[in-house]
């Protein structure tokens, strides 16, 4: 997945387009370059970040009121300066960036090379950009019809934007199947993978949809239509976004700032949602298509990564409390192993990005197949929540971190809500049992808040793990998919080996693996087969492992047998994977500051994977 910027208009181009690269480097950042006018279209582009990309401008003194900029996750050709992007036409006169996949450009590459056409790269792009130029020479065309005909010939994902010599008063920008954002100023226009870079210039924003391509010229203003040449009327939406929200606010890493917004966060999720004054919960896209669910067969739920360790414990609290049947799948297994879906199904798609190649894809089979396809997203106005039929956004504000944070608890609270919502139209609960629920849910925020207090006492315990090697997480019941998520949490920012278990599961296999080295963490709250988990901490201490316990505040039994114990608040079952989770992200947070890991950027991973 890669990031995209652009700019027309008044001001230099060169500085907004590096920062915005710098906003969008959480997307991919093995290689960066811009594309400017000064007489010519000149690339300047490289292997390395935007910083590099920076001193490598250094002295340049590069004027240009129009720009293209890219940073880069390696989807075709190795990360090098000639596969950075942008890519140029043979005569080098049309510029192009790109975020996605040309499917067929190894067909497209020969043809053109039985034309003449000589590559530098060895990516997909650079055929497009190639195709661009054939057909303008062959059709005699504009830019912009050019780039439509070329888009009417590709198979695949793009999110593009192209200059020219020929033109140097106009950006085309396209969209399929990857973000792309155009931002309305006065008399300039800006142009991103997401608001992030644009939100500190204005909050005037279109986002191009499927098959769309667009003209940004000073002089004629914002043409659009769709690839088969239907002219369409821009859509300006007002971004909810503020500056604030996407700068690290003096934390060190966006990753802890998102942690200690969790309080924030989860108060904006709930917010509009929760009446604790009649105690009802208000959700409008789910409760537009509750009829569909409460008669659905099954709810299928979809997801990747964190988003799927959220949608387990959706499916333990769907069953556990609106005792609806859920199955939950990897959307990348999905879509690709010719599962049954009926009409009668609900399918449920959870991501944070809302751009998840494989979620999407998994929810297109789902469509087609008739069912129901709703969603819980992060991001307004992103792919997954444009083609579900309904949904909810998580508002946890943007998350900046590769390793998603509050946005797992947003997601968490959003199935929560939804859980409290159908069982009570089910009354498979009963209504004191709903109440108290609903009543621990509103002081979830204040709880966090208590919790993220204790973080120099899990900073403390992460400096006797910095040279781990190894760690296994263990829960049960509702705490199982928390073990899960911890352990990729630590793996996916410290680089540290983890796996999460079911505890049980500990001594049909992994058992093995226990010795003096492997730290273990067990999350003992007193809710959830505590006995038998409390069995399984000191199955491990007789074979010396180093347990670390996440308890109920003042639980004295764990204490006498682990070696480290975080306390968190006493809360009902079902809410017990929000809170537990915060010390497990705390810890994984340290110990890979500790190991002097990039916490915001890991390596060989991208915020949101747009790609297969
Ligand atoms: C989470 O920490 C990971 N960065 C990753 O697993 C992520 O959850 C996954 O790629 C799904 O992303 P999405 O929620 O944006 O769809």
């Amino acid at each position: 997945m890669c990031g995209i910027v652009g700019y027309i208009g008044h001001r230099q181009a060169y500085p907004i387009l590096i920062k915005g690269l710098q906003r969008l480097e959480y997307r991919g950042y093995d290689s960066a370059g811009i594309a400017l006018f000064d007489g010519n279209i000149m690339n300047y582009k490289q292997k390395g970040k935007v910083a590099d990309l920076e001193q490598f401008c250094e002295g340049k003194n590069i004027k240009s009121t129009i720009g293209i900029g890219h940073t880069r996750w390696a989807t075709h050709g190795v990360p090098n300066d000639v596969n950075a992007h942008p890519h140029h036409s043979q005569d080098k006169s049309i510029s192009i960036i790109h975020n996605g996949i040309i499917e067929n450009y190894e067909s497209i590459k020969k043809a053109l090379q039985k034309r003449g056409h000589q590559f530098e790269s060895e990516t997909d792009t650079e055929v497009l950009v190639h195709l661009i130029e054939e057909i303008q020479k062959k059709e005699n065309t504009s830019l912009f019809e050019s780039v439509r005909l070329a888009l009417n010939e590709v198979v695949g994902a793009y999110a593009i934007a192209v200059i020219s010599n020929e033109n140097i008063d106009e950006v085309i920008v396209a969209k399929k199947g990857s973000p792309l954002v155009v931002g309305i100023g006065e008399n300039e226009f800006f142009i991103a993978s997401d608001a992030t870079p644009i939100v500190e210039y204005t909050k005037e924003v279109v986002y191009l949809e499927e098959g769309e391509v667009a003209r940004l010229s000073i002089k004629d203003g914002f043409e659009l239509k769709t690839i088969e040449n239907v002219i369409l009327t821009p859509y300006v939406q007002e971004l909810e976004m503020s500056l604030e929200a996407i700068e690290k606010g003096g934390y060190e890493h966006f990753m802890l700032k998102e942690i200690f917004e969790q309080p924030k966060s989860i108060t904006d999720t709930i917010r509009g949602r929760l009446l604790s004054s009649n105690a009802s919960i208000k959700m409008q896209g789910i409760d537009s298509y509750s009829d569909n669910i409460l008669q659905a067969d099954r709810i299928i739920i979809i997801a990747c990564g964190t988003s799927w360790h959220a949608g387990l414990i959706g499916e333990y609290l769907l069953e556990d409390l609106a005792r609806i049947n859920v199955e939950v799948e990897y959307a990348s297994e999905f879509r690709y192993r010719n599962p049954i879906i009926r009409e009668k199904d609900v399918v449920l798609a959870i991501s944070q990005s809302g751009e998840t190649a494989d979620t999407l894809a998994a929810m297109r089979l789902a469509k087609e197949k008739g069912a129901t396809v709703l969603a819980i997203c992060n991001v307004v106005g992103s792919s997954i929540a444009r083609l579900s039929d309904a949904g909810a956004y998580t508002h946890a504000g943007p998350e900046i971190g590769v390793a998603s944070t509050k946005a797992f608890t947003a997601q968490v609270t959003i199935l929560t809500l939804i859980s409290l919502l159908l069982a009570r139209k089910k009354s498979t609960i009963s209504e004191s049992y709903y109440r108290q629920l609903l009543i621990e849910l509103e002081m979830i925020p204040k709880k966090v808040e208590s919790m993220i207090s204790m973080n120099d006492y899990v900073e403390d315990i992460s400096k006797k793990f910095v040279d781990a090697q190894n760690f296994l997480y263990l829960g049960r019941g509702y705490n199982f998919p928390v073990a899960l998520e911890g352990a990729l949490k630590l793996k996916e920012i410290s680089y540290i080996h983890a796996e999460g278990y079911p505890a049980a599961e500990m001594k049909h296999g992994p058992i093995a693996l226990i010795d003096e080295n492997m730290p273990i963490v067990v999350i003992a709250t007193k809710k959830g087969h505590y006995e038998k988990v409390v069995s399984n901490i000191q199955e491990v201490k007789a074979r010396n492992g180093i347990v670390i316990a996440i308890v109920t505040y003042g639980d004295t039994t764990v204490k006498e047998i682990a070696d480290y114990v975080i306390e968190i608040p006493e809360v009902a079952e079902p809410l017990t994977p929000i809170l537990a989770n915060i010390p497990l992200q705390l810890l994984s947070y340290y110990i890979a500051v500790m190991r002097g890991c990039n916490v915001d950027q890991p390596r060989n991973l991208a915020k949101s994977v747009t790609v297969e």
